[in-house]
């Protein structure tokens, strides 16, 4: 019995690493990072593709389906020579193509009044993803598939988790959590740095920018197969990945804030797929909570009919007079949902 316990225990201790969410902890803090600096209108858009579902719950669904879509693998990536430049023919040709191309690809589906609910849903998702992507600087590497196939140890360590460290795999886990930070902890120590080193996002850069960016910093970073990742190296090179997560944050929600946040709930009423709160995300909220969530619903409410609309139905931010509020704060005031059903 103690025999059996003791194993128990030291097979949980093994997986509680990767039970955190190998890979994904840098996707989680950098759609954290950007939910803090989207505009209320484009919260409201985002919440009537995804529901209650936070973004960085969505963050990781583009590496959950990898295997079923196979087509979408190098979508999360860009293949430049070390050293040299993003060159679209050379690096992102069809039919693979390559992250910088996704992401304008998603934002124009995203934005495209014809697309369905599950379309713009989806294509959110990827774009969440890919921004974070392509900041991460081995994303824009084609050598060793990104540092892939450079082995190294990291602290004197040969294994990172269940695997052998490769240089990848340092730059998209290990140094992040050896930082030893929760994704709220993570966040803030962000949002720490993007005001002391006054970063706005909006420096009007691109995707094949973000990509000549990320590639530089790999060239900086890069290390021959073999080599010890040591705390100096660790020290120094978490500044970046610190550095590019803050800026990922950023520009993702300037990226949202100024495509979904600039259109109006009609252009969302309108789309084919009637609307169920959490039919377009992965994972429905928890239902620990609701009693959080519940208040989150914003409604249209009209002070003209005192009815309230619920987000993706007809007259969802559409009537004359009007504004957004808490579904609960609706109620309070005395509003009526339209049709007599809640929208939660
Ligand atoms: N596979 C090939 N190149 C890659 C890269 N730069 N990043 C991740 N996976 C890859
Ligand atoms: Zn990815
Ligand atoms: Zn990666």
């Amino acid at each position: 019995m103690l025999r059996k316990s003791i194993a128990v225990f030291l097979a949980f201790l093994a997986i509680c690493p990767a039970s955190l969410g190998w890979g994904h902890e840098g996707h989680q803090i950098i759609a954290t990072v950007a939910e803090d600096h989207l505009d209320e209108t484009t919260k409201v858009m985002i919440q009537s593709l995804l529901g209650n579902n936070h973004l960085y719950s969505i963050a990781s669904w583009a590496d959950d389906i990898r295997r079923e879509r196979r087509e979408t693998a190098p979508w999360h990536y860009v293949d430049i020579p070390l050293g040299g430049r993003y060159d679209a023919r050379r690096d992102c040709a069809p039919p693979e193509s390559c992250v910088v191309l996704k992401i304008n690809e998603f934002l124009r589906v995203l934005t495209d009044k014809n697309a369905t609910r599950d379309q713009r849903a989806e294509a959110l998702k990827f774009v969440v993803h890919f921004v974070g992507d392509i900041h991460q600087p081995l994303h824009a590497v084609k050598e060793a598939k990104g540092g892939n196939g450079v082995h190294v140890r990291f602290l004197g360590n040969d294994k990172c988790g269940w695997y052998e460290c490769n240089l990848h795999g340092v730059w998209d886990t290990s140094m992040i959590l050896h930082a030893g930070l929760n994704r709220p902890e993570y966040s803030q120590h962000l949002e720490a740095l993007i005001s002391g080193e006054k970063l706005t996002g909006s420096d009007s850069g691109t995707p094949e920018q973000w990509a000549n960016d990320s590639q530089q910093l790999a060239a900086a970073a890069w290390v021959p197969d073999g080599a010890n990742l040591d705390d100096q190296y660790c020290q120094r090179e978490i500044k970046i990945v610190d550095m590019q997560m803050a800026l990922a944050g950023l520009r993702l929600a300037r990226l949202l804030n100024d495509s979904i946040g600039k259109m109006t709930p009609r252009d969302f009423a309108n789309t084919p797929q009637s609307y169920t709160p959490t039919q377009a995300a992965s994972s429905p909220a928890p239902s620990t909570q609701s009693a959080n969530s519940a208040s989150v619903v914003k409604v249209w409410v009209n002070p003209r009919s005192m009815v309230y609309h619920c987000p993706g139905t007809q007259w969802y931010g559409t009537t004359k007079n009007g504004e957004y509020m808490a579904e609960d704060d609706a109620r309070k005031k005395g509003y009526h949902p339209a049709g007599g059903r809640e929208c939660r």
